[in-house]
């Protein structure tokens, strides 16, 4: 069991990145709701992610109600969908934790750094909820194909950026639960840098034929696993 057990909402659960966060949430023992906009589809998934973690754990519900059964609301839809899921499910998040893991591509050059107007998709998502919502970037670099794999640890690190340290302090945690070493990396304008990132993985992946190219900090010897 994790040291502090949590209830977790995952939008967009239903999904390569989402589904894999949950998977792995919900094998180190919390509690993880899946939101999604079709019943049908997530009752699917949420039976799949539960074979496959080995638990019977994992619910789903809509985002809306996802998001308010829960204490921290994860974010994994497509950039096109950022924002309307973000207005949707609003008035659930204050005074909880939003992660975003969105990365702002734009197809077809995914491989390509094509970052907003701003700079960075998720700060915008923090200057549009304000302060009741403690807005934190993480996981852009982490390849939902290692995630979705339980057999095998992955093999790379979690850059974290947010305004509110304690508020990067619970997800650095919640990245240590799945075996992730994760790092503080700022305030919430330096998800730029890890946005930014995903499409230089990407570049790799296609020019060394792998799927998930990963990331390593060295020099902070102390980071623990
Ligand atoms: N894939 C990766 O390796 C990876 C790695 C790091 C970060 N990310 C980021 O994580 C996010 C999700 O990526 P993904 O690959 O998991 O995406 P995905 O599988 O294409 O979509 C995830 C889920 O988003 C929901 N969704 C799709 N279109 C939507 C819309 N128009 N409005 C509302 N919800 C919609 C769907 O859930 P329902 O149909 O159930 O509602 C879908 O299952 C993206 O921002 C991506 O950049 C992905």
């Amino acid at each position: 069991m994790p040291a502090q057990p949590r209830t977790i909402a995952v939008l967009g659960g239903t999904g390569a990145e989402g589904g894999g966060l949950a998977l792995r949430w919900a094998r180190a023992g919390h509690r993880v709701i899946l939101g999604s906009r079709n019943p049908e589809k997530a009752a699917k998934v949420c039976a799949d992610l539960n074979a496959a973690a080995g638990v019977d754990s994992i619910r789903f519900l809509d985002n809306r109600a996802a998001a308010a059964a829960a204490e921290v609301v994860v974010l994994t839809v497509p950039h096109a969908a950022q924002r309307a899921t973000v207005e949707e499910v609003r008035d659930a998040l204050a005074g909880k934790v939003l992660i975003d893991a969105t990365v702002p591509l734009v197809p077809p050059k995914v491989s390509r750094v094509q970052l907003p107007a701003g700079g960075s998709a998720v700060a915008a998502i923090q200057a549009l909820l304000g302060e009741p919502v403690r807005v934190v970037s993480a996981f852009q670099n982490v390849s939902a194909h290692a995630l979705r794999d339980p057999a095998h640890d992955v093999d790379c690190d979690v850059l974290v950026c947010g305004d509110d340290p304690a508020a990067r302090e619970i997800v650095i945690g919640l990245a240590h639960d799945v075996g992730l070493r994760a790092f503080h990396a700022g305030p919430i304008a330096n998800s730029a840098a890890a946005e930014a990132l995903t499409s230089i993985l990407i570049a790799i992946n296609i020019r060394y034929k792998v799927p998930g190219a990963g990331i390593r900090i060295t020099g902070v010897p102390a980071a623990p696993a």
